[in-house]
């Protein structure tokens, strides 16, 4: 009982020890991530850097451009930070207009965080990685976590490499490193930007504003997608599982639901019978034909109990609701 009740206590204080820093924290996943470990953790717990201040955001905030250590050493000692979750990122479409800029800044940017936390002692770091890992070679279909990667963009370069310098940190340096490999990320509360699952946001926008939709990628090309709720929350249960169920070092793969174009039109219409869509594939389609079409997460599942709630019904429903209380 005494040890029960103190080893209770422990975790408790340690978990009120937690100062987080994210960066950022502006964009589609940290904006909604920030709030959400505001609200776990309480607003002084949670440090939002990025490189501009958002508008309206309640708590800490500090500008940092994480190509540069010097400052974001001064952060995390200012704040004496214990975890990061390092979300800053050049995402794929982005990436191919400007491929040196992106490995530069994805590459810079990790390794800054990782050398921070290294050198400042800080013990847990979330790094995102994505399905833009798997190439062409790899299998499309229910696509394993162990396949060969040979991404076709310069993002998923960026991140198939952050997936190898993670697992050094913590093979090396014992730096508890974890990481997912998100699917497109679906929400209502913030917008994308510069990715090739874009478009699955981008459509509920215009349908609820009752206007046609020319979609970038062609009606079949299908990806694995995953909620923005999904993916927050998969997030936080992967960052507090325990040490020891965590066996995979480089990045977890995790499915939430998989659709192509067509299929999540003809779902919207059903809210919106006059919504209309026109199909005008750019390069965009050709990263999407190299990335699977379904995800195989059974490690995740078994690892940390992973098991997404949402499908591609319940998402189209909650993101109409959602976007309509904002009109
Ligand atoms: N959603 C991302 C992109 O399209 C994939 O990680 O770039």
């Amino acid at each position: 009982m005494f040890l029960i009740y103190n080893f209770d206590c422990i975790q408790f204080f340690s978990f009120m020890q937690e100062k987080i820093l994210i960066t950022g924290a502006g964009g589609q996943l940290g904006s909604v991530l920030t709030l959400k470990l505001q609200e776990k953790f309480g607003f002084d717990r949670i440090i939002a850097t990025d490189l501009y201040p958002k508008i309206g955001h309640r708590g800490h905030f500090e500008i940092l451009d994480a190509t540069d250590y010097q400052k974001l050493e001064s952060i995390v000692i200012k704040h004496s930070i214990t975890q990061i979750y390092h979300l800053a990122a050049i995402l794929s479409a982005s990436g191919e207009k400007t491929p040196v800029k992106t490995w530069d800044l994805n590459m810079k940017t990790l390794i800054n965080v990782l050398e921070v936390s290294r050198i400042q002692g800080v013990h847990k770091v979330f790094f995102p990685s994505s399905i833009a890992v798997f190439g062409d070679n790899a299998s499309k279909d229910n696509t394993s976590q162990d396949q060969f990667l040979l991404p076709s963009t310069i993002y998923g370069i960026s991140k198939a490499t952050g997936e190898n310098w993670v697992n050094y940190y913590y093979i090396k340096y014992g730096l508890d490193v974890r990481s997912l490999r998100y699917p497109g990320v679906i929400g209502h509360q913030s917008l994308p930007g510069g990715g090739t699952t874009d478009y699955a946001v981008d459509i509920f926008h215009k349908a609820i504003h009752n206007k046609p939709f020319e979609c970038f990628l062609s009606a079949s090309a299908q990806l694995p997608m995953i909620y923005m709720e999904d993916a927050i929350r998969a997030t936080i249960e992967l960052m507090e599982a325990p040490k020891q169920n965590i066996t995979i070092r480089s990045s977890y793969n995790i499915a939430g639901m998989s659709f192509n174009p067509n299929q999540l039109f003809l779902m919207i219409r059903k809210t919106y019978p006059k919504f209309t869509i026109t199909y005008k594939p750019d390069f965009r389609q050709q990263i999407a034909d190299t990335w699977p079409n379904s995800i195989d997460d059974s490690n995740a599942r078994r690892d940390w109990g992973w098991n997404p709630k949402c499908d591609l019904e319940s998402m189209t429903s909650s993101m109409i609701k959602n976007l309509k209380l904002k009109q």
